[in-house]
Formats: structure tokens, sequence, C-alpha cells
């Protein structure tokens, strides 16, 4: 930092300078912390002039949204029952029922599953045999619990709406209750009473609790102290308050947003092929009523999901966001096996209904469906992508043209994506995009910077769908991960006319059920973080649609990697430069920004903006999850000539207000007092 001394030399000479008609006297100054002996290693080179540069694609930057580590289910979809339907066992009988649990103690109730649901998709319904009455059962009373995705967030105050299907054999007196983990305190409770020849047939049954008190790992109850028979099934609990009533867990939504995602590629992954088709993920399943849809059992991250999350919630959940929706469909392949292209038309069929259900109008047949769901207008849909990461099995080319041909024929304005990786070799079929993905160490990461700089100008374009520094280097999200994709971005963001389009991937984990490591934000019933991954895709958040400057890096930089963009916000005009210092030392960067008109740069609204930490495998975690963030601060000074320091293992930016000559000025001893001056 500058001393007091230093600063009023420093005003004298501008005061003076300014009496002389020439207040911009300096030529290099230091814009934050830079040593005492700030020889700069190394120069980055800018050009701002008017017109130079290139744009950026609108679409650079987005996520990869896939249903794995319980992302939705369990996640950012808001439903706090797992295996509502008791049809995670599957479909015949003795099913399993877990989660679902007995309260209390066994003997005065016999719990079973048959086959008799009124819902044809999910025949599954939980029969409970009430063998006590109210003088004999507990107090209590007996019945079950689901403790939901690792514990239920109920928090004081909040409402909650439960629904569910009912049939007995006479009058039912049942219990719905939200409480502690094991049942000994009640947060909220509303009695479900009914005759029998009310309930003799399925009838749902629906109640609003409001929470008298906090618990992040509690449950939901259903019981009576009524003997006789009563069968249960499509039991639903759902806060009240969803990001617009829309179904999406408030805190997991805005860490999305916050990143600005110009696009969402959804739900798969290897989730959208499954280990066999029989249990990959048909969109028709997905849709309809809640109760309706049978949920399936994922085999390749190996759990069950209601598919409350289902086609239609993903679109909406990109329009919620305000990012394009890229839909990835299955191919007809899996991990082990295919339909060949032959046989593969009814697939071809599958995924034109799945277009037609976003994009069709009210009177289509899928378009309808959407309709009756709550939807009249279309969705919509430009992206699609055929399959998923299995360029090179048997029947990929034949399957992916039948599918091409097809889509292209009904929508020629839907862009097609193809999962073969065309950066180094010209694809055997037609493309507008192909997608292309890595998962490596932090160093060939970072050293992937150059990735796209020999790729074909011409042909399809890049969609870096999955990306992330994985094995030892990254921990469970560590800073050294982070700085690896840093980089690679920054190569993406100067390759941006062949790469339209990247995201991380995986998005979100449910700490109690990691099936893929790291992840970029990680959460449990109630709470959250990001990774330093995560912090480092807020640093792009305004590189899309923005401006690529020409920039240059000289001097020994092999651990260094940078970029300069022009961006506009509300209106105001911004340079921000993004620098990754991979090395252990600090680097002291000298910056000429060329091309401006003189004092265009104004010091008060710049800002430098750090991500670093005392050891490269700093993570984050619940007890910290701030360890590693960035942070920002006000730039003292900026000008045309700068030098910045870059902290070693850093990543850093430097946002620069560009617009009319005004310099702010230190006039005290504290730096929050400050005074603007009009040269
Ligand atoms: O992102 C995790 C998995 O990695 C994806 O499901 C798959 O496409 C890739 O192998």
């Amino acid at each position: 930092m500058m001393d007091m001394e230093s600063w009023k030399l420093l005003r004298s000479i501008c005061i003076l300078s300014f009496l002389l008609g020439s207040c911009f006297v300096y030529q290099s100054l230091r814009v934050v912390d830079a040593q005492e002996d700030p020889k700069p290693a190394v120069t980055l080179q800018v050009d701002a002039s008017n017109g130079a540069g290139r744009p950026i694609p609108e679409t650079l930057f987005g996520i990869f949204f896939e249903e794995i580590n319980h992302a939705g289910a369990g996640g950012l979809w808001a439903e706090l029952v797992s295996n509502r339907g008791f049809e995670a066992g599957g479909q015949n009988i003795p099913s399993n029922i877990w989660p679902w649990s007995i309260v209390g103690d066994h003997s005065p109730i016999y719990v079973a599953t048959d086959r008799s649901s009124c819902f044809e998709r999910n025949k599954i319904a939980l029969r409970m045999d009430v063998l006590c009455d109210s003088q004999g059962c507990p107090s209590g009373g007996v019945g079950v619990y689901n403790p939901g995705y690792w514990g239920m967030n109920i928090q004081e105050g909040k409402k909650y709406k439960v629904a569910l299907y009912v049939r007995s054999t006479g009058d039912i007196d049942l219990s719905v209750s939200l409480t502690s983990s094991n049942g000994s305190r009640t947060l909220a409770s509303e009695k479900i009473t009914a005759s029998a020849s009310d309930v003799s047939k399925w009838t749902k049954k629906e109640v609003t609790l409001e929470a008298k008190g906090t618990d992040p790992s509690a449950r939901l109850q259903l019981t009576t102290t009524k003997k006789g028979s009563i069968w249960i099934d499509q039991v639903s609990a759902m806060p009240v308050d969803t990001y617009k009533g829309h179904g999406f867990r408030n805190d997991l939504f805005q860490m999305m947003v916050d990143i600005k995602p110009r696009f969402i590629r959804f739900p798969g992954g290897c989730f959208v092929e499954g280990e066999w088709l029989s249990n990959a993920l048909r969109w028709k399943e997905t849709v309809g009523p809640w109760e309706e849809r049978p949920g399936h059992f994922g085999d390749v991250w190996k759990y069950w999901t209601d598919d409350g999350l289902g086609h239609y919630e993903f679109f909406q959940l990109a329009e919620d966001i305000g990012a394009a929706p890229i839909w990835v469909f299955n191919n007809g392949i899996s991990h082990n096996d295919e339909v060949e292209t032959a046989s593969i038309m009814p697939f071809v069929q599958e995924a034109l209904d799945g277009i037609e259900f976003a994009r069709g109008d009210a009177n289509s047949t899928w378009g309808s469906v959407r309709a009756k769901m709550g939807r009249q207008g279309p969705f919509e849909l430009k992206y699609v992508a055929i399959g998923n990461e299995d360029c090179g099995k048997t029947y990929y080319r034949g399957n992916y043209i039948v599918f091409y041909d097809a889509i292209k024929k009904a929508y020629p304005d839907i862009k097609i994506i193809s999962n073969c990786d065309g950066s180094s070799h010209p694809l055997d079929h037609p493309a507008d995009y192909y997608d292309f993905h890595i998962y490596t160490s932090a160093s060939n990461l970072f050293s992937m910077y150059h990735q796209f700089d020999r790729t074909s100008r011409n042909g399809p374009k890049a969609f870096v769908s999955e990306y992330a520094v994985t094995g030892k280097d990254a921990g469970t999200g560590s800073l050294l991960a982070s700085l690896g994709e840093a980089a690679f971005l920054i190569g993406l963001e100067k390759n941006s006319d062949v790469v339209e389009m990247a995201s991380y991937a995986p998005l979100f984990v449910n700490t109690n059920d990691r099936r893929w490591n790291p992840d970029a934000i990680v959460f449990n019933s109630s709470h959250l973080y990001g990774t330093p991954s995560y912090w480092v895709q807020r640093f792009f958040a305004e590189s899309s649609g923005a401006t690529l400057l020409t920039s240059t890096l000289k001097g020994n930089s092999s651990s260094l990697v940078a970029s300069a963009i022009s961006w506009k916000n509300n209106g105001k005009d911004y340079i921000r430069l993004k620098a990754v210092n991979f090395g252990a030392t600090s680097v002291n960067m000298k910056v000429l920004v060329t091309g401006l008109d003189p004092n265009v740069m104004k010091v008060s609204g710049s800002k430098k903006t750090v991500l670093t930490s005392t050891n490269v495998m700093d993570e984050n975690s619940f007890s910290q999850p701030e360890k590693v963030v960035p942070h920002e601060s006000l730039l003292e000074m900026a000008e045309e000539d700068l030098t910045v320091v870059l902290p070693p293992h850093s990543f850093s930016s430097f946002d620069l207000l560009k617009e009319s000559a005004k310099i702010t000025m230190p006039i005290s001893d504290s730096s929050s007092h400050q005074k603007t001056t009009t040269l």
C-alpha cells in the first residue's frame, strides 16, 4: 500500500500538473498492492482501440445440469418426500419401501405393499393394518414416516403443502406431522379425517402445515390411533416457498442464477444414456401430473428418481434462469447396449415428440400435454444434443444421421450437437456443434489453454459441455483445480470464434450421496457453498456477449495466462483484465492498454477481484464456506499504463471503468473518504 507521505507528494504533483493544464502525468501507476520493487516481470499489452476486438458469442458460458449426486431429486427439486409412490423398489411386490419406515415399535402395526394403486403407471401402494385403537395405541399413534433426502429442512414460520392419496375400509383419522428426526418433537401437525364412504375409493387429501420450529433433519409422519386398514400412495410434501412457486429450492436456484448462465444443458450426461437402455431416462415418463409419473432407477448414478423434475420442469427452469435450453436425449445407445440403425425410428419419433412438447402449439399432440400442465405457449428450444459420449459406438453414426435428418426436416432452425470431437479432425457427419469433454489434472488443464488455438476455423463450432479438474489435484474442490480451469476458460474465451459454449461438470452434489467428485455447488438439506471452481465461473459471467480485446503477454510467463475483454453494464463501459498466476511466487504484471482516449479510465467504480488462499489445496466446506472465495476491493488508481500484482496461486480480475475524465483523489487518511475531481 502507498504510505501517506507518498500520497501527499503524488497529490501535490497532480494539483501542480492540473494547474499546468495536464493532470495525466503518471505513466505507470500501481493499481493495487505492488511491492516496493515493482519491476514488472511480464507485460500484458491490450489493444482497446475503438472497433478493435472480436465479439464473444452471447452463449459462451452456461451450465450443465445433470441428475447426478441428487442434483435434482433431493436437491434443486424441492420435493421433500423421497420415494413418494413406494415404487423405488420396483413394480413387483413385496417392494422395498426405503426410506419409508415404521414409527416406533412394529408390534401394533403391519405394513406391506400391494398393487392396488389407482395410478396405472405406478401400481404399488402402501397398506397399513393398524392393530391397536385409541386405548391400545401409543399416545402419538402408529404409522410410517419418511425422512426425505437425509432429513427435511423444516423452517419455523414456513408453510409446507402435503398431498397424499388414501383409501380405507373404515373411517380414517390420520395425523400428518412434520417432526424432528426421531419423532420426539412435533414441528407442525394437521388432521385428515374422513368417513368410510368418503375414502372407500382412492381419494386425494391435502393439508398445509405451518412449522412452529426449525429442524434441518426433520421427517414427515403419517400416524393414527384408529384400528383398521388404510392404504396410502403418492405422498408429496412441498415447501410453499419455492422459486415463483415452480418447485425449485430457492437457495440452490440462486446459486445457478448468479453464474448468469446463457444456456443450460440437461438432463445428462450418463443419466441420459443409462448403463442399460431399459433404465435410461425416457422423457415421456416424466411429464403429466406428478402422481402419474412412474419414476425410474438411474442405473449409472445408482439412485431412484420420482421424476418430479421432468421434461416440463427443465424447460421452466431454463426460462426462469434466463438460459437457452439444450436438451440432450437418448439416441438408442446406453453404456452397454445399442439399438441398431434399422430399428431406431421409435427413438427418433420420441425425440421429435420431445421437441414438439416444448415448441409445438397447444393443439399439437405433445404441445397439448404441455398446455394441460399449465403452459399454453411454447418454450424456447433451439439446441438439441443427440446422445452423450458415445461417438465411436457401433451404431452411433448411422443412428445420428437418421436423427439429424428427421430433426432438420421438421425443425430446420434447431441446432444439432454431435458428441464426436471435431477439434482435431473434421467430423464425418453433419452437425452445427460438436461436443468436447475434458476431465484431467490441474496442470494439464492449465496447458490446455491452447487447446483450440490450432482448431480449424471452418466447420461446426465446439461446445465444451463438460470440463473440470479431477483426481488428486481436485481434492473435493480445491483452489488448485479452479486455477487450472480458469486458465482453460481464458483459452476458450480467446478461441471463442470456434468455441461457442462451455459448461463445468457436474454442477451439484448433495454430500449425502456423492457419486462424482468434484462438483461446483455443494449442499445438504439446509446448507450450501460454492467450490473455488464455482467462483471461477462467476468471473466469466460478463464474458458472454462481451468483446474480446487483443492482448499479448510478454516476458517470462510460463505460469501465467491473461486476457482482456470490454463489456457494458448499466450503460457504463468496462475493460476487464483477467489473469491466472499458476506459480508459487507473486508476479508484477505491467498492463499497457493502448488505443484509449486520454483520461478515459475512471478510478471510482473500478475494482479488482482476487481468488486465492494460503494453501493451493485449500477448499471450502460447510464449516468454512468462504475460505476460498473472491475478494473484491476498489482500485486506488487506474490508468492506461499500470502495474498489477498477481499473488501466488491466484486468479484475479481488474475491472476498469471507462468514462469521461473523472479521477477520484483521496483527501484524507481514510481511504473511505474520497473526493471526485472532474478534469
Ligand atoms: O459429469 C459427469 C459425467 O462425466 C457425465 O455424466 C458424463 O457425460 C461424463 O462422463
